[in-house]
Formats: structure tokens, sequence, C-alpha cells
């Protein structure tokens, strides 16, 4: 359905999970892809992977997202080996369940810092390399941006911060062609994510039965909608905040409010 030959895609925090799915079906689709994320480890296992799919221009670096300076000095020199960016997906993300009265504040910081301040850096770095016009960003958000939850205090304030910067950088880049959009995936089967959240069999059940649909996704339906927007058939959607979560943000996800507080007393 979708061609992105020639098209260059920079996906950040692009080497394991979710992410990595999404850096994964661009590959799949022709496009040219480059990975950042902290490991050298997994970046360099990320690469070998793209080029196996059929990229035909990779490259990645380790880098943290809570260092402006790094994170601008290399995107510019993953400019140079790759090119101008036609897409760039911002999803590099930290998450443990704690309650609010049990964490440090670098607890709470750590976390704002990565996704937060981490997808401000990330648009900043990448603003003066993107294609105008046409650019499509998308940052990774999670349903803690709208559904308070208990024990996620820092990732329901850092993934609002994050849909807020979706908006007003909506607003500030618009009229040079740049699309901004958020998307908002559910439970992912097989992800660190859920790991830390349901990480065993009783909790993932409760999770999956409060799904509409009554399953968790996978890296691919949200790598889909990645693909979607990012091409021409999305060309008047920005400022948007997308689920892809079978319905889970509209009914069903506040009852990890009930799962996380039998997790925390236990
Ligand atoms: C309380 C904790 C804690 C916990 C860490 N901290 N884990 N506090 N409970 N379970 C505290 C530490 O004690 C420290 O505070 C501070 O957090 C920073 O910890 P570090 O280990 O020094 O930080 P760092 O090495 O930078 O690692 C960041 C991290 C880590 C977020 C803590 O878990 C990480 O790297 N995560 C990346 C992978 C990940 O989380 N993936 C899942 C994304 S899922 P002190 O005061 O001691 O210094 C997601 C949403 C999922 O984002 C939504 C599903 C629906
Ligand atoms: P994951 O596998 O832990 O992916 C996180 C990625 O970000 C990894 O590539 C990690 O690699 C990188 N990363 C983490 N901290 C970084 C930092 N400081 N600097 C640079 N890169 C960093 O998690 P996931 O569960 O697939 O989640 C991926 C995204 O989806 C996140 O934005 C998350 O909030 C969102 N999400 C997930 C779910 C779910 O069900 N899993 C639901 C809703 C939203 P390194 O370790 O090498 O840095």
């Amino acid at each position: 359905m979708f061609n992105f030959n020639q098209k260059n895609v920079l996906v950040v925090g692009g080497t394991s999970g979710i992410n990595r799915g999404i850096a994964e079906n661009f590959a799949r689709v022709g496009a040219n892809v480059a990975v950042i994320s902290r490991s050298q480890e997994k970046v360099d296992d990320t690469i070998k992977s793209l080029r196996a799919l059929g990229s035909k221009k990779v490259a990645g670096r380790a880098v943290d997202v809570r260092d402006a300076e790094q994170l601008k000095n290399q995107i510019v020199e993953l400019t140079a080996e790759i090119g101008r960016w036609h897409v760039v997906i911002s999803g590099a993300a930290g998450n443990f369940p704690a309650l609010a009265m049990n964490m440090s504040a670098n607890a709470f910081k750590s976390v704002v810092d990565i996704d937060l301040l981490g997808t401000f850096n990330v648009m900043q770095s990448v603003y003066p390399y993107l294609q105008k016009p046409g650019a499509s960003i998308i940052n990774i958000s999670a349903p803690q941006a709208s559904i308070a939850m208990i024990a996620q205090s820092h990732v329901c304030a850092a993934k609002a911060g994050v849909d807020m910067i979706t908006k007003s950088l909506c607003v500030e880049w618009g009229v040079e062609g740049i699309r901004i959009n958020s998307v908002v995936p559910g439970p992912i089967d097989g992800t660190e994510g859920m790991a830390r959240l349901a990480p065993n069999d009783a909790m993932r059940d409760a999770v999956k039965k409060s799904v509409p649909l009554k399953r968790m996704g996978n890296v691919d339906d949200v790598a889909n909608l990645c693909m979607f927007l990012a091409s021409d058939f999305a060309s008047y959607i920005t400022g948007a905040i997308i689920p892809v979560d079978g319905g889970w943000v509209v009914s069903g996800a506040g009852s990890m409010n009930s799962i996380l507080a039998a997790a925390m007393k236990s």
C-alpha cells in the first residue's frame, strides 16, 4: 500500500519494541532509515535488520535524547549520511510503576527528561534538516497523556506535555508545510512497556479484557498508522492526537488503576 522509496526516515528510540517495529516497516517499503538510542549494541543490531529488510541507506547513533548538544551533533552527522528528513518519529521513553510518594524528584525528572524534554530536543535538532514543505513528524505518546493512572504520575505528566508539543509546534511550523501528529498506542504485546506495567499473565489477561477489541495490539498496528500519517494520504492531517488502541482510551484504559493499585500493594 505504501511506497517510501527515496524517502528519509529518522526513528529516535528506534532500536526496540514499538519504535523498532516502525523503523522496520518503513525499511520494508523502501525508505532509507536511521535510528538513535543510547545503546550502541542495540543500534548496530537494528541497522543490520534494516539493511536486511531492504533499506538502501541505513545509519544510527548511540545518543541519549537528554543530551541536547550531543543529539544536535549526531543529527548533523546523520543528515550528512542520509539526507534531509521526510519523516521523523520521536519515541524514546522511560517508564516504571511507582507511587508519587515513593519516587524521588530525580525519578520523576528522569521520565520527564526522556519523554518530554527529549521530544523537544529531537524536534529542535531536526528542524533545520527537515524537507520543507512536506515533512511529517510523529511523536509517540501514550494513553497516560489523557487517562490518569495510579503509579504513573511521571508518565502522565510527560506524555501530556508531548501532546502539547505536538499541538503547539504544528501551529508554529505549519506555515512551512511541516505536519506534526501524536500517535497513541494502546497496550502493545511483547513490549518493554507492557512488561513493566503488566508483568504476569493475570495482569495481561485483565488488560486484554479491558480493551473493547479484547486483545492487545502489535507493533505493526502502530507502524501502519505511522506509515499512513507520513504518506500523502494524510497531507491535511496535522496537530492530531490519534489512538491506535482497540478502543482502550475511550473505554477500558481506566481499569489500569485497579490493576496497578493491586500491584503496588503486593
Ligand atoms: C522508583 C525508580 C524506579 C522505580 C528507577 N527509579 N526505577 N524509582 N521506582 N521502579 C529512580 C532511580 O532510583 C533514580 O532516582 C531515577 O529513577 C533514575 O534512575 P536511573 O536508573 O539512574 O536512570 P536512567 O539510567 O536514566 O534510566 C531511566 C529509567 C529506565 C526510565 C529509570 O527504566 C530506562 O532506561 N527505561 C527505558 C526503557 C523503558 O522504560 N521502556 C518502557 C517505555 S513504556 P534516584 O533518586 O535514586 O537517583 C512507556 C509507556 C508505556 O513509556 C505505556 C503502556 C500503556
Ligand atoms: P522500549 O522497547 O523500551 O523502547 C524505548 C526505546 O527508546 C528504545 O529503543 C530505547 O533504547 C530508547 N531510549 C530509552 N531511553 C532513551 C534515551 N534517554 N535516549 C535515547 N533513546 C532512549 O519501549 P516500548 O514499550 O516499545 O515503547 C515505545 C514507545 O511507545 C514509547 O514512547 C512508549 O511511551 C510508547 N508506548 C508504549 C506502549 C506499550 O504498550 N509498550 C503503549 C503506549 C505508548 P536504549 O535502551 O538503547 O536507549
